[in-house]
């Protein structure tokens, strides 16, 4: 017996497409699915002002295929530089859809990010004035906080503190890993969201560690122990609205995270939906699913849900889909989750 579901077109709000070759390879397998997505502005250089935005976006919509249609959301890159006028604008002309920090350090290509969150405190005051969402990578950088405990601290020390000083900001705490994530975004208003990805609702630290290096699963945050990984599936799968789909879909070629000193980041914009079809049906909450990717991220962002939908198939067999995505740049490989998957999108 097949059975079948059919989702509001879902959107992913977060997700790296890079630029060039990688951009050109990777874009058609997140416009295939997705109908929007916030795009994360950590290029090299990164995207740090409204013009910066605007030329990317451009180049986003020259690499789509023909008919696609898929709307980029564009990011700004907080630098303690960042001038609250040009972010302020870049809302106004509804070019930027969020600004996000990174801490100076925390992860790829985030360098110029804040290491003073003092000297950003007249940007964020702006943004807290318009609205403007301010999504966060959350992890400390000192390097004598274990990888572990990074996304904890992060929130007694630097997220917490901010949001009682600011508490009209409105924030997204990306990528959430652990159960004190899942209890922080709980306790907050209408103003805090948090995303999750795909891949931290299937890994946990063993799957990258245990019987060989997997350096297709290592990513940032790095995934953590087992009961974190449940209690992001129960954030996941409970409907609430403050916890949305955020893929974090980040490629690099093959030859980067192959290597010595591997890249951070697990590609998988191709195969998340059946994956996250999987996923919920497994904990009983395929009609939830919906909620999670379709309707709680634009009521965060205030934005209407798609209009368009995508169906999605249980078939007998396990489907298949490209073990790479190939690249001008190289091969790109996609998330494989270990076990058979028997979703299929078919439209
Ligand atoms: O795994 C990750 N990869 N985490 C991030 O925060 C950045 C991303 C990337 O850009 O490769
Ligand atoms: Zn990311």
């Amino acid at each position: 017996m097949t059975q079948e579901l059919t989702l509001i077109r879902p959107d992913d709000w977060h997700l790296h497409l890079r630029d060039g070759a990688v951009l050109h390879g990777v874009l058609p397998e997140t416009a295939r699915h997705f109908a929007r997505a916030i795009i994360m502005p950590n290029l090299v250089p990164p995207v740090v002002t409204g013009a910066d935005a605007a030329a990317y976006r451009d180049r986003i919509l020259a690499a789509l295929p023909e008919g696609a249609a898929f709307t980029p959301l564009m990011t700004l890159y907080l630098t303690e530089a960042t001038d609250p006028a040009d972010v302020a604008a870049a809302q106004a002309s509804g070019l930027v859809k969020a600004v996000k920090l990174y801490p100076a350090g925390a992860t790829t290509n985030s360098h110029g990010g804040v290491h003073d969150t003092d000297k950003v405190m007249p940007v964020l005051e702006k943004m807290a004035e318009i609205g403007l969402p301010l999504c966060v990578h959350g992890e400390v950088t000192t390097p004598e906080v274990d990888i572990f405990d990074r996304e904890a601290v992060f929130i007694d020390t630097v997220l917490d503190p901010l949001r009682r000083r600011l508490p009209g900001l409105r924030v997204v705490m990306e990528h959430i890993t652990t159960e004190q994530g899942v209890a922080y975004a709980r306790a907050g208003g209408p103003d805090l969201g948090a995303t999750i990805t795909t891949h931290h609702l299937i890994l946990n630290r063993n799957h990258i560690l245990v019987g060989g290096i997997k350096p297709h699963y290592y990513c940032l945050p790095v995934a953590k122990r087992e009961r974190h990984r449940l209690a992001l599936r129960e954030a996941a799968t409970s409907g609430e609205a403050r916890f949305f789909l955020g893929t974090d879909s980040a490629p690099h070629v093959d030859a980067l995270k192959e290597q010595a000193c591997g890249c951070a980041g697990c590609f998988t914009a191709t195969n998340t939906l059946p994956l996250l079809a999987h996923v919920f049906e497994q904990d009983g909450a395929l009609d939830r699913l919906e909620a999670f990717t379709s309707r709680n991220g634009p009521a965060f962002y205030r934005l209407p849900v798609n209009e368009a939908h995508l169906r999605l198939v249980k078939h007998q067999t396990p489907q298949a889909w490209p073990e790479k995505i190939f690249t001008e740049a190289g091969p790109v490989t996609v998330f494989n989750p270990g076990f058979p998957v028997f979703w299929h999108v078919e439209s």
